[in-house]
């Protein structure tokens, strides 16, 4: 049961007895100390590709600087209208609603944003208001979370990061953006891109998983896809990467909680995403609820101000997240002075106004404490009018960014033109399909035979509601295909029984009906009997990820692996699809089916994707973009640790082991994902095996397809700095390409590396790139593959 999916494990450390380490010592490799010099950092690579339709490509290519320079001629008209705006007027400005408190008056006021409000015919009533009602005419910024999109919905974007392919973010984005834009909305509260390493918080489904390579990637790609160059255009929203920063890794996987970490490795591990979505013009961003060393995140000048506003250069507007400006004194919603909890850094609503403006947030979600004090604050001189007009200058530019004082209504009728057209369907399908991971096959148990009979079994099985996962936009139950009749469409040999019921209960109702009893496994085994071949439907329910939806048990709930034993006990072939939001423990599963297909959730498609995959006519190509351990034990568990004096190996006790594991890995890898066909990787050379602190090398490997069929390999390019200042991750994704090839056919490669890729941020914050050998691997997962290496010579700092 402890067998692991790695191709091969980390380098065993050398034997070491208590108390001593005397031959742990390496040699520091002719390595020395960084000098200081300026870099910086490289990481515009190759071309736009238009469109939101990518080639799949190795993932530089989405990290490049394409951030447009303040407009003067708008930078004039916002001096114009803040030196006619009354500081009421500036303050109602920072004040961002959610659509139970946009009332005809509030918007009369003048309130500056609003949220959730997706009725097209409402957001022009309210934005009448506020361009012909209020003195100075400054239409409302609309916003919505759009985050695996609008209508049309997508796969959870874990899952599309599965895909290693940032087309498939681009499409989702693209078409989320238009879809948005149809109905009013010029900002969306997304991409999400959390790098985390917790697989029992439930928003894990919301990110890509835990790489920051790979995140950076499908953070850009989406920012591009749904922006655009100009975001006024009609089909173009602008976007706020979130949460800023670090509400990824929240201790315990409990939501909202508090973290602790150095500086090096929120720079290296968790800021890197939000980098590559301001860099490709993201210009808005969200504070995160999570405090970091004891400051919550929009009461955080080092990282809203001096980060992102000052060293990155971002001239949009950070807004809170909901009430998490109250939240800085006291329990949301009460408001201004009650409430025993909240992170206690502000004694009262002004202080907790003092603290998020004077930090860098621009505007305030929900509570409405910048309305309340700002003025006060500013007659008493504890924020400065500076300040202020910082804020309203950052929000009115997105405004005329997003050309809402040329064009600030809607054309309703045409909505439904704009809207899950059959193109958005296909496309739908496509990415469901590219993002499922095929964990397991043995047998050739898939792809399954639609000549023969299927019966599909599980409590997911005949479900539209949870096919579209967490954050569903508008989506509606009805528009989604479940797995039964995709398979069904396919094969119209097809029955079905549920076995058990999964709900969706949030407290005070107890959850204990997630597949609680067994009542229905005798139809469900007398379905199966009656069937050629079983597909059983399991995993979560679309309410049991996402917000505030932290588990501290990640196994199948309930009682789904006595149903996968009672099937097993047919004989029949089977394959279990999983339907959830987060890295599960699979151990049992992974012993008992011969087949594991990692469907996520797969939106609005599912259940004709999943057939497709299933029955072969797409071969499955996705990679995990998250560690799926053994058991909940061993979380945090990441590829991208770094080394330990004592590295883990379960045979000997003096090492960094869990004395009741008898393996260090995971189950399943980052990076690993089976297709139907098999791939060789050959021929690793690099163009050269010195590499200049300011040069760049390439790195080409040949991949072939070794099978009879058709089929997708994601070619993985990682790197290993073996001796740094810092001790450095025992590996790092830099490179990536997903490609597909015929039976026969081969492929080239390339992968470009310069100092972006070898470098990394120390713990004063500054990146640099060190002087020594950098290895190499390429693979098809995160362990094993190709080896070289190459020597850095020179140094640089930034
Ligand atoms: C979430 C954000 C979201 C906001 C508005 C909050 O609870 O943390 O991700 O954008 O609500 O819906």
């Amino acid at each position: 049961m402890w067998h692991s999916r790695r191709a091969g494990g980390l380098p065993k450390g050398p034997a070491v007895g208590p108390g001593g380490g005397a031959g742990a010592w390496r040699s520091r490799r002719g390595r020395r100390r960084l000098a200081a010099l300026t870099v910086v950092c490289a990481l515009a690579l190759s071309t736009l590709v238009a469109g939101g339709v990518f080639a799949a490509d190795s993932g530089d290519s989405q990290l490049r600087t394409t951030r447009a320079a303040a407009d003067p001629s708008i930078e004039r008209r916002i001096d114009g209208l803040l030196s006619r705006m009354t500081l009421d007027e500036k303050l109602q400005q920072l004040a961002l609603l959610a659509d139970f408190q946009a009332t005809d008056d509030a918007v009369r006021k003048g309130a500056g944003s609003v949220f959730g409000v997706t009725d097209p015919a409402r957001i022009n009533q309210l934005q009448h208001i506020a361009v012909e009602q209020t003195r100075l005419h400054i239409p409302v910024l609309f916003a919505f979370d759009t985050i695996h999109g609008f209508r049309t919905i997508f796969p959870i974007p874990l899952a599309e990061a599965s895909s290693f392919d940032p087309g498939v973010a681009a499409t989702d984005f693209r078409i989320g953006a238009r879809e948005s834009a149809a109905v009013g909305l010029k900002q969306i509260y997304s991409p999400m891109v959390d790098i985390s390493h917790e697989p029992r918080w439930g928003r894990i489904a919301e990110g890509a998983g835990e790489d920051p390579f790979l995140g950076s990637v499908m953070a850009a790609a989406r920012v591009r896809a749904a922006q655009g160059g100009d975001y006024s255009a009609a089909d173009k929203v602008a976007t706020s990467p979130k949460h800023f920063a670090a509400y990824g890794q929240p201790e315990g996987g409990r939501d909202y909680n508090t973290t602790d970490m150095s500086e090096q490795r929120l720079r290296n591990l968790y800021l890197p995403p939000f980098k590559a979505a301001v860099d490709a013009g993201a210009d808005t961003a969200m504070c995160s609820f999570n405090a970091i060393n004891g400051v919550p995140g929009c009461a955080n000048s080092h990282t809203e101000t001096d980060i992102l506003k000052r060293e990155w250069g971002f001239d949009g507007f950070i807004e809170s997240d909901y009430t998490a400006v109250a939240e800085l004194r006291a329990c949301p919603p009460k408001n201004p002075n009650e409430g025993p909890c909240g992170h206690g850094v502000a004694a009262d609503g002004k202080d907790a106004a003092r603290l998020a403006l004077n930090a860098g947030t621009d505007s305030e979600m929900v509570s409405t404490n910048f309305v309340d004090f700002g003025k006060q604050l500013v007659d008493e001189g504890l924020v400065s009018m500076a300040r202020i007009d910082d804020a309203v200058r950052r929000i009115l530019r997105v405004k005329f960014r997003a050309g809402l004082f040329k064009n600030p209504f809607v054309d309703v009728s045409q909505v439904a033109a704009k809207t899950m057209t059959p193109a958005d369907v296909a496309a739908e399908r496509n990415a469901a399909a590219r993002s499922m991971v095929l964990l397991k096959n043995d047998n050739q148990t898939l792809p399954l035979d639609p000549g023969k009979s299927v019966a599909v079994i599980g409590p997911l099985g005949n479900d539209q509601h949870d096919m579209l996962g967490p954050w569903w936009g508008v989506g509606r139950d009805t528009d989604a295909v479940t797995l039964f009749d995709g398979i069904k469409a396919q094969d119209p040999n097809t029955t079905f029984a549920e076995g058990c019921k999964i709900l969706d209960r949030d407290p005070p109702d107890p959850p204990n009906d997630e597949c609680g009893s067994d009542a229905g496994f005798d139809e469900a085994v007398a379905t199966a009997q009656a069937a050629d071949q079983v597909v059983l439907a399991l995993g979560e329910t679309r309410g049991e990820s996402g917000e505030a939806e932290s588990r501290s048990n990640i196994d199948l709930p309930g009682k789904q692996q006595e149903l996968i034993d009672r099937i097993k006990a047919t004989g029949k072939p089977f394959v279990v699809v999983l339907f959830n939001g987060r890295p599960l423990t699979l151990d049992k599963v992974d012993a008992s089916a011969p087949a594991i297909l990692e469907a996520w959730f797969p939106g609005i498609q599912a259940g004709n994707a999943a057939a497709d995959v299933l029955f072969g006519k797409v071969s499955p190509g996705g990679k995990l973009p998250v560690t799926f351990p053994h058991s909940v034990g061993q979380v945090p568990i990441y590829y991208n640790h770094e080394p330990t004096g004592r590295p883990c190996d379960p045979t000997f006790k003096w090492n960094s082991r869990y004395r009741d594991l008898p393996t260090c890995d995971p189950l399943y890898e980052f990076g690993y994902g089976l297709s139907y066909t098999t791939f060789q990787l050959s021929n690793l050379k690099l163009s050269s095996h010195t590499m200049p602190a300011d040069g760049r090398i390439t790195a080409t490997v040949d991949v072939k397809n070794t099978g009879a069929r058709g089929g997708d390999e994601v070619v993985q390019l990682y790197l290993h700095d073996p001796v740094a200042s810092i001790s450095q991750p025992v590996r790092r994704l830099r490179g990536f390409q997903r490609v597909t090839l015929d039976p026969g056919q081969t492929r080239t490669v390339t992968f470009t590396l310069d100092a972006s890729d070898v470098g990394f941020y120390d713990n004063s914050g500054r990146f640099v790139v060190e002087p020594g050998t950098i290895d190499l691997f390429a693979g098809d997962r995160s362990s094993g593959g190709l080896t070289d290496s190459f020597t850095v010579v020179g140094s640089r700092t930034r």
